[in-house]
């Protein structure tokens, strides 16, 4: 797999898993990183909180630029990420593991979502046939095989500009185009992930029945408190697919 970061998403903003961490900080052309550097099983992984330790950047801020290009000057080929969702498609379920094969972009373009901006580093139009890392996410379903995990291993994944959560209305529209679970960080994410040439693949948790499919207005609080309750297989998921 190379050398692998874990983008730790909504309740998973500690590397608790890592042996012998230290902190570092990285400066780039879109910014600075914050990252920790640690290991697991002797082999070593670099973790980064999407949203910080403290989960103090909201989606729609993320410098999602300066941390895939600190992440590849700092030498890693593979990322794993891990990502709260909310579910669409009726066969998903609060607490179901979900790794995304394709997705669907309904961000609103505040956020940078290319390297590509023209000037020194031209003008490319990366291929999206496959956004995702299939060698990686068949890494992920044999880890998940192996712990007895139930996962969907393939869904779409919708990205909406966030920090709002959706209208029903929305999500019904998102239903009918095809999307099977929806978020606010994969793109453009999965996307600077493959214009950097690196092997890119999520974990999506549902922590809750997208809006209007649940019976009750849905609240921030509940998205992580599920994603708390679910940490520990979360972790013992990512863990094994990045030792396999
Ligand atoms: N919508 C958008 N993002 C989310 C959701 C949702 O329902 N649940 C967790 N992240």
């Amino acid at each position: 797999m190379g050398h692998i970061a874990i983008i730790g998403g909504t309740g998973l903003c500690d590397p608790t898993m890592l042996d012998h961490v230290t902190s570092g900080q990285m400066e780039n052309y879109y910014g600075t990183i914050r990252y920790t550097r640690g290991t697991y099983k002797g082999k070593e992984i670099i973790f980064l909180a999407r949203h910080g330790k403290y989960h103090s950047i909201p989606p729609h801020l993320i410098n999602y630029r300066a941390n895939i290009l600190g992440l590849k000057k700092l030498g890693v080929t593979a990322i794993l990420s891990t990502t709260a969702v909310g579910a669409i498609n009726r066969d998903y379920k609060p607490d179901d593991f979900v790794l995304p094969d394709q997705f669907i972009d309904f961000t609103s373009h505040s956020r940078h979502g290319s390297f590509f901006d023209g000037g020194s580093n031209g003008v490319v139009h990366v291929d999206m046939t496959e956004p995702y890392c299939p060698s990686l996410r068949e890494t992920v379903v044999q880890a998940a095989q192996e712990l007895s995990y139930p996962l969907h291993a393939s869904g779409t994944y919708v990205c909406t500009e966030g920090p709002r959560f959706e209208t029903p209305a929305e999500i019904k529209m998102f239903d009918k185009l095809g999307g099977d679970i929806v978020g606010m960080t994969n793109v453009p994410e999965v996307c600077l992930a493959r214009e950097a040439e690196m092997c890119y693949a999520t974990i999506s948790m549902v922590t809750n029945y997208a809006a209007g499919i649940s019976p009750v207005p849905l609240t921030h609080a509940e998205v992580v408190e599920k994603m708390v309750q679910n940490s520990k297989r979360l972790r013992r998921l990512v863990m094994r697919a990045v030792d396999l």
